[in-house]
């Protein structure tokens, strides 16, 4: 390989980094890349700025009205660039079977040969941007290191706001401590003296997300959206992570993490899984509601991902590894998530909404704040929207996987601990999908093992967080599907695992719920209030850690009965109560068939003691 010496180019690393393998890495990948120019990010605001300033320059952000949204900004992607593309995103362990059922996979080598030639030159006439971050609070012993060389300023800016980045990452990483290195690229070179005139460049028609797990690699081309590009987020938190953490016996989980304190000020923390764009940040800032719930406060930890580490002590601990939310913004109102919304209202990055006569954004669901719907807007595509343009095309003004990325320090309910190196000891596990039929409201599993075959045979409607069909069933265990970064069936197992890890110290286990916002009526409405609402359910859960309510034994688990739920100011009926809790029995003879496909794709290596645990489920639904 030509040194970039050897092609006159600076390296330009400052006198800090003093990590020989970290500077021989980007001296290599600036060979194969050919960047024009190298940036290594200190992550100061001053940097964060005048990189702001340059996507302003290259009309890729357009700064927002500052008396409406100061230090804000929106960018418009490309129409073919919205989403994470599972298609496209591939797990290259050494053996297939690594993978699993559930990953795109080939061989390491051949990706290798495939990549590289699409890697070579690919940063031609533009910047690469050295991004050195830490996943969790620096130094804490539950958090990693990544460095990503990415030729897009968006993901740089975005990156200030995910992740502690910056300059701070090197003291942690001295002169050879680990990182994870993460190649990105928007796969659109420039020809020599070609102006770039995209304010969205990425390629259409090329995209690979690539991870290999045994040599912790990521190799990211042609895609400059959110987790796509964002390589710590999904890339590293969760396949990586996952991966190494099956190794070093830990978890990592797409959970988000909460602390809910009662009026005595006792604090529970719980974990909760549940889909992409199914909630988890509504649920992690969740408002209890004003009547029946004085004294009860929640606060966020996280709202998306979650390491999490056995203690000596017996207990789980749990880390926010990421900094900021990049959350999805349509639906988003004081109603659905007030805390959310006044985490927006500065110094934040827009992706994909619409834009508002007066410099502001909007999206679909906003409207129900102010009742007002504007006259005019500039979709999220650039063009005119009105209400009778939409009336008439259906065209949405924001996409509906537009996002805001913001700091976790705008959000007036973050927890006090959010940042404790330690983490937070986990009480409890939650575990949800979107069901419009079948799944109760909330049941408690009667052991961890029923816990786990809960959560490895959830199953939800898909959302357009990932490209694809929209409202379709799949099966998406621990919510885990696309994030998995190894043999679904061994990740089962781990978790199982993990039991008998925590038993040896004689502490309690956290305690495991499946829950489902979810159900329809016949009439295709929505029967559970959900968002702050959901606090009624979190409590029952308290109440059960406690050991102040019985619930009543179903099929599935331990269930509610219903003047166990605490209903002060709300008007929700025994009769309504029943929907949300029903168990049908020809529905569930139908869903353990469909566990039964899921588990014949899960055969290698699927765990025997969920095979045993179906057939309990079967048993005692045939009793029903
Ligand atoms: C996300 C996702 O962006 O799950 O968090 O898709
Ligand atoms: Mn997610």
């Amino acid at each position: 390989m030509n040194s970039p010496a050897m092609q006159g180019l600076a390296l330009n690393t400052p006198a800090y980094v003093k990590h020989a393998r970290l500077i021989a890495w980007v001296a290599d990948m600036v060979a194969l890349c050919k960047p024009a120019d190298v940036v290594w990010c200190d992550g100061s605001d001053a940097e964060y700025d005048r990189l702001c300033q340059q996507l302003v320059d290259a009309g890729t952000f357009k700064k927002l009205n500052p008396a409406k949204r100061p230090g804000s900004f929106l960018a418009c992607s490309d129409p073919s660039d919205v989403a994470r593309v599972e298609d496209r995103t591939y797990i290259c362990s050494a053996r297939k079977e690594d993978a699993g059922p559930t990953n795109n996979w080939m061989a390491p080598a051949d990706m290798r040969e495939t990549l590289n030639p699409l890697f070579d030159g690919c940063m031609a006439g533009r910047t690469m941007y050295v991004v050195p971050f830490s996943m969790g609070p620096l130094g804490s012993h539950i958090a990693h290191i990544g460095v990503e060389l990415t030729d897009s300023a968006y993901v740089a800016v975005n990156q200030k706001l995910m992740t502690r980045m910056g300059k701070a990452v090197f003291d942690v990483l001295g002169t050879d401590g680990e990182f994870v290195p993460c190649m990105h690229t928007v796969g659109s070179p420039l020809a020599a003296g070609e102006q770039d005139t995209s304010s969205w460049p990425c390629n259409p028609e090329v995209k690979y997300i690539v991870h290999y797990p045994e040599t912790r690699e990521i190799w990211s081309y042609g895609s400059g959206y959110g987790g796509n590009a964002l390589l710590g987020k999904k890339c590293l938190a969760l396949r990586i992570a996952s991966s190494m953490g099956r190794e070093q016996g830990w978890l990592a989980e797409h959970m988000l993490i909460l602390g809910v304190t009662n009026p005595a000020g006792k604090k529970y923390h719980v974990a909760a899984a549940f889909p992409s764009a199914c909630g988890k940040t509504n649920f992690s800032m969740l408002v209890p509601p004003e009547a029946g719930f004085a004294g009860w406060k929640v606060t966020t930890i996280g709202d998306d991902i979650a390491w999490i580490k056995p203690h000596a002590d017996g207990k789980l601990y749990a880390i926010n590894p990421e900094a900021g939310y990049f959350g999805v913004a349509p639906g988003t109102n004081m109603h659905t998530n007030p805390n959310c919304m006044l985490s927006l209202n500065k110094n934040v990055i827009f992706t994909n909404v619409a834009l508002t006569d007066d410099g502001d954004v909007w999206w679909e669901g906003i409207e129900k704040d102010t009742g007002v719907v504007p006259g005019h807007l500039i979709d999220w595509q650039g063009k005119d929207w009105t209400p009778q343009i939409a009336k008439e095309t259906g065209a949405k003004a924001a996409h509906p996987n537009s996002r805001f990325t913001v700091g976790a320090q705008n959000n007036p309910a973050l927890d006090p601990q959010w940042d404790d190196a330690n983490g937070v000891a986990i009480d409890a596990f939650m575990f949800g999908g979107r069901r419009s039929t079948t799944v109760p409201l909330v049941t408690e599993a009667r052991s961890w093992t029923e816990g786990v075959y809960m959560a490895a045979t959830m199953g939800s409607e898909t959302t357009a967080a990932a490209f694809g069909a929209q409202g379709v069933v799949r099966r998406d265990p621990f919510a885990m599907l696309p994030f998995c970064g190894y043999n679904m069936s061994d990740y089962f197992q781990h978790w199982l695992d993990m039991e008998g890890t925590l038993a040896k110290t004689g502490a309690a286990l956290p305690k495991m719920f499946c829950v489902n916002w979810f159900r329809k009526d016949d009439a295709g409405k929505f029967v559970w209030p959900g968002y702050g609402d959901n606090m009624r359910v979190l409590k029952w859960m308290i109440d059960r850690i406690e050991g102040t309510v019985q619930g009543e034994t179903t099929m599935f688990g331990t269930a509610p009965v219903y003047a166990e739920v605490n209903w002060a100011g709300l008007d929700f009926s025994v009769e309504q109560f029943k929907t949300v809790t029903s168990i049908d029995k020809a529905a569930w003879q139908a869903e353990l068939k469909l566990h039964d496909a899921h588990f014949e794709k899960l055969a290698y290596h699927l765990p025997q003691a969920l095979v045993a645990t179906k057939a309990e489920l079967e048993k005692r639904l045939a009793a029903v």
